[in-house]
């Protein structure tokens, strides 16, 4: 299994203290960096990595439309091209003919995920194995979508904690998967650096809340019942789903409205990230919970109260990103979120939610959706296999 991180590059201990720093040599030592850039986290498992590997700083989202006459057999080779990448990129070792080998040396948890988009089923000739909601999503009222990032026949996630492992693995992979395919689209995003607060603790993103809160955490049975395939097809067994959707947060109205307005529209306190029924961020949200005219503490149309779903098998593990493109010549900003949600069943568990959320919530008013798209996340392989084996092998 992909979960925890594996130490290869090792702490440079007493760093501090051996390049001669004065002082008191406990704090010198306290001082000294976690130097993490050799770190690795094991690629081969039962479960792609990157999905319950905790978010890496940075992640960039590539997606490609596949070539004219690409079909199952040529997809059999860009799999086992750029599974061989991966392993190896991953694992802090150089590409097979890598043009930049020293690039590869600080892997920085690098993780790549790889997911299969609608058309990659039909040049397979493998529709009967898709799952049905690896579609399109239905068009929504909320949606703006735009071509430029929406769909894509092939997805590689790309997430480390240094921007330059993600820049070298992007380089090598996109070298491979041309001979088959051409980019599409691709997002670039990131969250706070690593080191920044302590591992585990919830980040805040663009709009500045606290955001992640009620996920289901890594490493539990709630994760598990909510993320990994167990019925249906069973070539996608220990697989996932993705569904990433671009977001744009309307920041200059956002700017403009008050805390107590921005608090209302999600349901929580921006400071402490608290439900507005309780006083810590864990507190369970009081949906019931009245004020004294009667009306729900928490908004029936803010956010929380629409994205909340009973049930483990029922929720959605988001592993988002922001983004920040801006500010276009006119001043504005082009910032929100590269949102990523892993899930069984999209039709079953995403879905239900976003269609409440387009329905009826408040935060609609400050987030656009511009682009949309949906894969199907292979499980992972052993070493000597491949991702994509059980559909293509
Ligand atoms: C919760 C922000 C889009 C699903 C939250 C929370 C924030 C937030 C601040 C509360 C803290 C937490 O539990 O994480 C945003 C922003 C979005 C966005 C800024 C767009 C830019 C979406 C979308 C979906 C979604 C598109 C799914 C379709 C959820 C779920 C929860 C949640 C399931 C947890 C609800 C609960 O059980 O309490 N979001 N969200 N969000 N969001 Fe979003």
């Amino acid at each position: 299994l992909t979960g925890g991180a594996l130490t290869v590059g090792g702490v440079v201990a007493g760093a501090a203290a051996t390049a001669g720093l004065s002082g008191d040599s406990s704090k010198a030592a306290s001082a000294a960096p976690a130097m993490f850039g050799g770190n690795v986290v094991p690629f081969h498992g039962g479960h792609q990595a990157g999905i319950d590997t905790p978010a890496q700083a940075h992640g960039t989202f590539l997606a490609f439309d596949l070539a004219a006459g690409v079909d199952r057999a040529a997809l059999g080779r860009m799999m086992r091209l750029l599974t061989d990448d991966a392993a190896r990129l991953t694992q802090g070792r150089p590409a097979l003919a890598d043009t930049e080998p020293e690039l590869a040396a600080l892997p920085a948890h690098l993780t790549v995920t790889f997911g299969f988009g609608p058309g990659l089923f039909a040049a397979a000739g493998q529709e009967a194995m898709r799952p049905e909601s690896v579609a399109p999503l239905p068009a929504f009222a909320i949606d703006r979508l735009q071509p430029r990032w929406t769909g894509g026949d092939l997805l590689i996630q790309i997430c480390a904690d240094d921007p330059m492992a993600v820049t070298h693995a992007q380089r090598m992979l996109v070298k491979d998967a041309l001979a088959f395919a051409k980019p599409r689209w691709v997002q670039r995003g990131f969250r706070n650096s690593r080191g920044v607060q302590d591992d585990g603790v919830t980040q805040r993103n663009v709009m500045g809340q606290l955001d992640g809160t009620r996920n289901p955490a890594l490493g539990t049975a709630a994760f598990d019942a909510a993320v990994w395939v167990d019925s249906g097809p069973s070539w996608l067994h220990g697989g996932s789903t993705l569904v990433v959707r671009r977001i744009r947060a309307e920041m200059e109205t956002w700017d403009a409205v008050d805390t107590t307005g921005k608090e209302f529209s999600v349901g929580r306190r921006l400071a402490s990230g608290a439900p507005l029924t309780g006083a810590r961020e864990h507190d369970l949200p009081d949906y019931k919970a009245t004020n004294a005219l009667g009306l729900t503490v928490i908004s029936d149309t803010s956010h929380i109260a629409r994205a909340h779903v009973d049930g483990d098998r029922q929720r959605i593990f988001r592993r988002a990103y922001n983004y920040d493109e801006g500010p276009g010549p006119d001043g504005r900003s082009d910032s929100g979120l590269v949102f990523a949600s892993y899930q069984r069943d999209v039709g079953a568990q995403f879905l239900p939610i976003q269609r409440k959320l387009a329905e009826a919530d408040l935060l609609n008013d400050w987030t656009t959706p511009i682009g949309s798209a949906v894969f199907a996340i292979p499980p992972g392989c052993q070493p000597g296999g491949w991702i994509g084996e059980t559909l293509l092998g």
